[in-house]
């Protein structure tokens, strides 16, 4: 499995947490696993270098202390392997103008950047990213066990994936059998979140407000108040329904998520008791599942050669295998 994210903020926030990462921490277990914090893609909209080095440790530190082993799963900046950015070309030079022209992410995000904003790089992200995936893909002979690359995709990013699949596909049919065909895969457990001020749109760093949203990093006092102060009704039912209870719906979401109880049984646990008890109680669930990851980071930020020398390790594992598949691409194409 291969997944990568942003370092696009200085931390997580709940819905990365509940929709993504954990599950990445599970995946563990069952898969092979490439993790990635995709740093390049951070520089397709303008950005603050410090910033940007910065954030890429803070990304890379919470994922170890959310349980990412690095032992176990290949953990990597996409910087440190170069060669995301040479598979990004080849796979450009196959992508038509009108093709990547399609894709809906970079419709929407151009139109927020305007002209004067919109790089190129923005227009060859998902390009980007199918080289991303493209690079751990089984190649041949390590494909023949019938293995296969899975990548966690939300809606947001089908299109892309689907683009992937189509270059993959297009590659392999004009220069011989390279990558095995990546597949999308729907993680098990993994919840939307939405915004605690606005319940019917996605909680997001670049849309929510502060009082939406929740970081990983946030401190114990002003994460318990956006939860008191989060959104809900003018009715006192704890009860599931989105279309007429979108804040209660989403913290019942989160609080299932986080407790491992179902959403009926927590209904019956606070049948008649009202919001007040239900959002104290989740307000202590989030702050205890937060409280030891953000130390945890703390502590990883705080011993900088040692985070230095797991990214270091695991980027050199990332590029044995981007090697083995690009010695078999730059000969495929050529060079
Ligand atoms: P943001 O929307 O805050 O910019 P990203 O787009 O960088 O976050 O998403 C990073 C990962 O977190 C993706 O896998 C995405 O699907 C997931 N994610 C982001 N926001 C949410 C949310 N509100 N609920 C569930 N998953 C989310
Ligand atoms: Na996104």
């Amino acid at each position: 499995m291969l997944s990568g994210i942003q370092p696009t903020a200085d931390s997580f926030h709940l819905g990365n947490y509940l929709g993504a990462l954990r599950q990445w921490v599970a995946m563990q277990e069952t898969h092979q696993t490439f993790y990635c914090v995709v740093d390049l893609h951070a520089i397709t909209v303008r950005h603050d270098p410090a910033a940007l080095r910065r954030r890429t440790k803070i990304a890379a530190a919470q994922l170890l202390a959310m349980g990412v082993d690095p032992e176990r799963a290949t953990l990597f900046v996409q910087s440190q392997v170069p060669e995301h950015a040479e598979l990004g070309w080849i796979l450009g030079c196959l992508t038509g103008f009108g093709e990547a022209g399609r894709m809906t992410q970079f419709k929407d995000k151009s139109a927020k950047q305007g002209t004067a904003g919109t790089t190129v790089g923005l227009f060859t992200y998902p390009v980007l990213q199918a080289a991303d995936i493209l690079l751990y893909t089984p190649g041949p002979g390590e494909g023949a066990a019938g293995r296969v690359l899975r990548v966690p995709v939300g809606e947001d990013q089908r299109q892309h994936l689907e683009l992937t699949r189509t270059l993959a596909q297009r590659f392999n049919q004009r220069f011989g059998e390279t990558f095995a065909i990546p597949e999308a895969y729907i993680p098990e457990g993994a919840a939307k979140i939405t915004d605690l001020q606005e319940p019917t749109a996605k909680m997001s760093k670049s849309a929510s407000s502060p009082q939406g949203i929740i970081d990983v990093l946030e401190e114990p006092g002003p994460m318990r108040k956006k939860i008191m102060r989060a959104v809900t009704d003018t009715g006192t039912e704890v009860r599931y329904d989105e279309e007429n209870k979108a804040g209660i719906t989403n913290l019942l979401r989160i609080y299932s998520a986080l407790s491992g109880t179902a959403v009926p049984e927590l209904e019956q646990r606070y049948a008649g008791s009202g919001y007040g008890q239900f959002k104290k109680d989740l307000a202590q669930l989030v702050v205890d599942t937060f409280t030891p990851i953000r130390e945890r980071t703390h502590k990883l930020l705080a011993d900088e050669d040692r985070l230095d020398r797991i990214l270091a390790d695991g980027a050199a594992r990332a590029r044995e295998a981007a090697e083995r598949t690009m010695e078999v691409v730059r000969d495929r194409v050529g060079f």
